[in-house]
């Protein structure tokens, strides 16, 4: 296991190898938005690979029955193994993550940390799982998106890439911050409207309305702590109340149930 990197270093750029079976799947993905631009703008490069293309024999069989017995087929390492190597190739070596159910959550903390790797390398596994001689010789970290079983990793790969990719400098919009957002401090987002000021007879709250950016600010506080409250209590005992957010929950500003 390579060892941790403090999570505020930033990369430039982000260079990523994803090892998957079906490299379509990224098609429309890597071409939209955010990401397609950062692409475009030569701030993050994405490159597949398919271990198919590594497997031997006539018909290029990647998969096996598991040892031991029971359902499905198995990912074997050969085919998996030629893959990285070739992926990797002249600027050597990613830092790997294997993407399964298995693995360590991901979440904002390791986006971060990922984001100062500069280069990664996504394995992702398919059928019943894959042979684990793979994470033993190959994976840095295996990394689960949560828990939830899909049906293979490359959802999960766009997830960690889209995450990581928006921590870049010049990936958001200017006047976007990919810092006052929800988990950035263990507290989930204030909620947000635009225009009209009443829809289907649903009124933005006053304060938004008044001016007083002190207030505003205030409010917006006291909303994301009632939310993370209300929603999430985990990330309560992870982060606890500051004295100001003990203050600012006792004043119960607050009174209304929004889903
Ligand atoms: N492959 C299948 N399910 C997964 C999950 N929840 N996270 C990461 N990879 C997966």
């Amino acid at each position: 296991m390579s060892s941790r990197i403090p999570s505020r270093e930033v990369a430039r750029q982000l260079d990523v190898e994803i090892l998957t079976l079906f490299p379509e799947v990224f098609d429309s993905f890597l071409r939209t938005s955010l990401l397609g631009k950062a692409i475009e703008n030569g701030i993050v490069r994405v490159h597949r690979t398919s271990p198919r293309d590594y497997a031997q024999g006539r018909h290029r069989q990647v998969d096996d029955a598991p040892y031991g017995g029971g359902p499905g087929m198995i990912l074997r390492p050969e085919p998996v193994a030629a893959a990285i190597e070739a992926a990797e190739g002249e600027p050597g070596r990613c830092y790997r993550l294997l993407l399964s159910p298995s693995g360590r959550l991901f979440d904002q903390a390791l986006a971060r940390e990922l984001a100062g790797r500069g280069r990664l390398l996504l394995i992702c596994g398919r059928y019943e799982g894959i042979d684990q001689r793979v994470a033993d010789l190959f994976a840095d970290e295996t990394v689960s998106i949560g828990d939830y079983v899909l049906a293979g990793g490359e959802m999960a790969a766009a997830v960690v890439i889209e995450a990581v990719a928006r921590l870049l400098p010049g990936v958001l919009g200017c006047g976007e911050s990919a810092d006052d957002e929800s988990f950035s401090a263990g507290r989930l987002e204030y909620p947000q409207w635009t225009r009209p000021a009443t829809f289907r007879g649903l009124a933005v709250p006053e304060v938004l309305l008044s001016g007083n950016h002190a207030q505003v600010a205030q409010w917006r506080r006291s909303e994301s702590l009632r939310r993370t409250e209300a929603r999430r209590p985990d990330l309560l005992l992870r982060h606890p109340l500051s004295d100001d957010e003990k203050a600012l929950r006792d004043g119960g500003s607050a009174k209304r149930r929004r889903k």
